[in-house]
């Protein structure tokens, strides 16, 4: 939908009167009226770099969700601030996964003797308190555009990873980029005791993965790519690795939302594509390309878009721009200090992966 003119006009006058001493982050999957205003735009992780990149920005104003603010303040200088300009756009998946229930993992790890062997691996969408435990215990974090390396990297550290929270990454990953079969990996669920697991299944383990997942993602079925297939014929299907394993097996590439651009810019005029991901970045890819002869729709029949990704918009972040040229700091998300440096090691160990 066009923006008001309006709000955009106070957008730029607002990010000019602050010139460098602001920095706007964008997510793929941000509204097209909050995207035309971001410096870059990005996937989690290339966002992660870009944040750390800019020391000379007093203001980072992340138009993302939550985690992505967070682990922008854990990754830069302790006078740079951080801003989401809604504080209520959260990640479901990300909730999924509270300190107090993967404390409670470690000890279920603990008791069945094998806390030793394993190493953490967590999924950029986590709080930086899981963060802290990754890196507390030994562990990293991954990207969808990294998962692949985190793995290999943490299985050189020990004999079997706990992948939180996402349990579709971690274990399309596992399957799909590292050999190992469904019988390898195990799921924790954190609302059953000793998470439905015996120690037995515990030991037997390669893949111990969180139960969560994106409620976006989940959306995406068989029964969609079989559909998309037969209605039409050629047609390539691309999907985010937060799918399901079964959607994930029979698409035809898999990556994140950077690979996903990526695949789409390389792709030849006359292409068809059906894309598994969020709506605004589907759309405006469809768009983008429609002029280049590639046609690109959405894998599924239903409207599918990330709630709260989309609790940015314009009104959101014009009101955040102008407070910040008043001199007024508003919704700063700051990491405490003893959480920020265990979550940053595992976080430095993702950014130093090969
Ligand atoms: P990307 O790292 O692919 O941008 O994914 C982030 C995300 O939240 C996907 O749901
Ligand atoms: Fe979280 Fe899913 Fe939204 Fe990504 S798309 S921010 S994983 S709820």
């Amino acid at each position: 939908s066009p923006s008001d003119p309006d709000l955009v006009e106070r957008a730029r006058a607002a990010k000019e009167k602050l010139g460098d001493k602001v920095f706007v982050l964008g997510h793929h999957y941000q509204r097209d009226e909050v995207i035309q205003f971001a410096d870059v735009t990005g996937d989690s992780f290339k966002l992660a770099r870009d944040a750390a990149a800019r020391p000379e920005a007093e203001y980072i104003v992340f138009c993302g969700v939550h985690f992505m603010a967070e682990s922008a303040d854990i990754l830069t200088s302790d006078d740079q601030k951080v801003v989401l300009p809604d504080l209520a756009a959260g990640c479901s998946m990300a909730d999924m996964a509270t300190a107090e229930q993967v404390a409670e993992c470690w000890d279920v790890l603990t008791e069945a003797g094998i806390a030793e062997q394993v190493v953490p691996v967590s999924y950029m969408n986590s709080s930086a308190d899981i963060k802290a435990f990754t890196g507390k215990h030994g562990g990293t974090i991954c990207t969808s555009s990294n998962a692949e390396k985190a793995l290999q990297w943490a299985f050189e550290q020990g004999e079997k990873v706990l992948f939180l929270p996402d349990q579709h990454l971690g274990r399309n990953t596992a399957v799909r980029d590292m050999g190992l079969s469904l019988e390898d990996c195990v799921l924790y669920n954190p609302h059953k005791p000793n998470g439905g697991l015996t120690a037995e299944q515990l030991r037997d383990a390669k893949m111990i993965l969180w139960r969560g997942h994106c409620s976006v993602h989940g959306r995406f079925s068989l029964e969609s790519v079989e559909d998309v297939r037969a209605r039409i014929p050629g047609v390539n299907v691309l999907v985010h690795p937060e799918c399901r394993h079964e959607v994930v097996a029979a698409a035809d590439y898999v990556g994140s939302t950077e690979y996903i651009i990526k695949a789409l810019e390389a792709a030849p005029a006359g292409s068809k594509w059906a894309i598994g991901t969020e709506l605004n970045l589907v759309r405006r890819l469809a768009n983008r390309f429609a002029p280049e002869g590639k046609e690109i729709v959405f894998l599924d029949k239903t409207v599918c878009f990330c709630s709260t990704m989309n609790r940015i918009d314009l009104p959101h972040l014009v009101w955040t721009l102008e407070s910040l040229a008043e001199g007024k700091l508003v919704n700063r998300i700051e990491v405490d200090k003893e959480t920020e440096a265990f979550a940053k090691l595992a976080l430095e160990r993702m950014l130093a992966l090969p």
